[in-house]
C-alpha cells in the first residue's frame, strides 16, 4: 500500500461536482454535489451548471480531503475530467487542477469521462475487491452516451457499438418529459415502473445493424402513442402513468441486452459489464444477470453510488495513467466532444 500513489480527483463534466481521495485503486472519499436547479428547467443548462461548478468545488474538495484524512501536501497527483462534456463545466475542474497542479508541483492527468465509468469496476473499497478478466465488454449508457466497449487490458479499450443519434439515458430524459415528469428521468420511470406492467403497451423495438443503436425513433413512438391516446381521454398519462413507464422502459433495456447479447456472440469475452448512470436502472441490473447466467460469461455490475458521475471513476482511471506516468502538461484544455 505504501508504493500506491495518493490521487486527487476532480469531476466537473455535466451537472454533478465531484471530489474524491484514492490511495492506489482505494476510495477513502467521494464527494458529490447534484445540482438541483436544473430539474425546472428539463434538462441540464450549461451556464447555470458552470456557475454551480464554481461555488461547489472549493466545499467538495475540501470535504474530499477531510473525509479522506490527508491534507493537499499529501496528494501525488491531481486528475479531472477533460471530456466529454460540458465545456464550462469541464473548463471550472481543469482550471481549477491545473491550479493545483501548479500550486503543489504535483502532476497533472487529464482523464476521459467515458473510460472512466468503466474503470467504476476497478474501484475498491477493501484490498480483496474482485475486477474484470480480460477481454471484457462493456454496455456504458449514460446521458449523453450509449456504447459497447471491448477492454483487452485496463487502458486498451475499443468502442465496437455506439448510438447514431441520442443516448439511452437521452431516452429515458426525453420520455420523461413527454410524460410531464422532472429532469433527469431516468430513475423517475424506473420507480414508477416497479409497480407497472411492461406488457400493457407495446413500444418497437429499433431496428438498427450490427452493434449500433438509435433511440431518437423510441422516443417519437411514445410521443405520437400518448397524442393519439390523449385525444380521446386527456387523463391518459395519469391514469397509466406506471404502465406506460414499464412499457417504455422494458423497450428501452430489451433492446440493450438485445446487443449486449449479439456482441458477446461476436467477441466471446471472459467478463461483461454495466456503466454510467442508465447502469443504475433497477431492470437493466437484473436483465444483464440472467443474460450473464446464459451466456456463461463472468458479470461486473457498479454499486449505485458508482453509476451516475462521481470522482471516485475519475480517481481510477488516473490510477492506472499514474502507472504509465501518462501526465499533462499545464497548456491543455478540456475536450467537449472527446471520443476514444
Ligand atoms: O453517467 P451520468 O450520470 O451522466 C452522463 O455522463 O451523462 O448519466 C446520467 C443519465 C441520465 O440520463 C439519467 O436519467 C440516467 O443516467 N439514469 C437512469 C437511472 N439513474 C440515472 N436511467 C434509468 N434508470 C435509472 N435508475
Ligand atoms: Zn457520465
Amino acid at each position: 500500500m505504501t508504493n500506491s500513489p495518493i490521487i486527487l480527483a476532480i469531476e466537473s463534466s455535466c451537472d454533478e461536482t465531484s471530489a474524491a481521495v484514492l490511495i492506489g485503486r482505494q476510495v477513502r472519499s467521494n464527494i458529490i454535489a447534484s445540482q438541483k436547479i436544473h430539474e425546472k428547467y428539463g434538462g441540464v443548462v450549461p451556464e447555470l451548471a458552470s456557475r454551480a461548478h464554481q461555488s461547489n468545488i472549493i466545499p467538495v474538495v475540501s470535504q474530499a480531503l477531510e473525509e479522506a484524512e490527508i491534507v493537499l501536501s499529501d496528494v501525488d497527483a491531481i486528475a479531472c475530467t477533460s471530456g466529454p462534456g460540458l465545456l464550462g463545466a469541464l473548463l471550472v475542474g481543469v482550471s481549477f487542477a491545473k491550479s493545483l497542479s501548479l500550486a503543489l508541483g504535483k502532476p497533472l492527468i487529464l482523464v476521459d469521462h467515458m473510460k472512466a465509468h468503466i474503470h467504476a469496476h476497478f474501484i475498491s473499497r477493501s484490498e480483496n475487491t474482485e475486477t474484470p478478466s480480460f477481454p471484457m465488454l462493456c454496455l456504458t449508457v449514460s446521458g449523453g452516451h450509449t456504447q459497447i466497449v471491448k477492454l483487452s487490458s485496463e487502458l486498451e479499450m475499443e468502442v465496437v457499438g455506439k448510438t447514431l443519434d441520442d443516448a439511452a439515458g437521452e431516452a429515458f430524459d426525453k420520455g420523461a418529459k413527454i410524460l410531464g415528469l422532472p429532469y433527469p428521468g431516468g430513475p423517475l420511470i424506473d420507480k414508477l415502473a416497479q409497480t407497472g406492467d411492461p406488457n400493457k403497451f407495446q413500444f418497437t423495438i429499433p431496428e438498427t445493424q450490427g452493434l449500433s443503436f438509435s433511440f431518437s425513433g423510441l422516443k417519437t413512438n411514445l410521443l405520437y402513442f400518448i397524442q393519439k391516446n390523449q385525444k380521446m381521454n386527456e387523463d391518459f398519462v395519469e391514469q397509466n402513468l406506471a404502465d406506460i413507464c414499464a412499457s417504455y422502459q422494458s423497450t428501452i433495456v430489451r433492446y440493450l441486452i438485445q446487443k449486449l447479447s449479439k456482441s458477446i456472440d461476436q467477441f466471446n469475452p471472459e467478463s461483461i459489464g454495466l456503466a454510467g448512470g442508465v447502469s443504475a436502472n433497477s431492470l437493466l441490473r437484473q436483465e444483464i444477470i440472467k443474460l450473464s447466467e446464459k451466456k456463461r460469461v463472468r458479470v461486473f455490475i457498479p454499486t449505485l453510488e458508482f453509476t451516475t458521475d462521481n470522482a471516485a471513476m475519475i480517481g481510477a482511471t488516473a490510477y492506472f495513467m499514474h502507472k504509465e506516468n501518462n501526465f499533462s502538461d499545464l497548456s491543455v484544455t478540456p475536450n467537449p466532444r472527446a471520443i476514444f
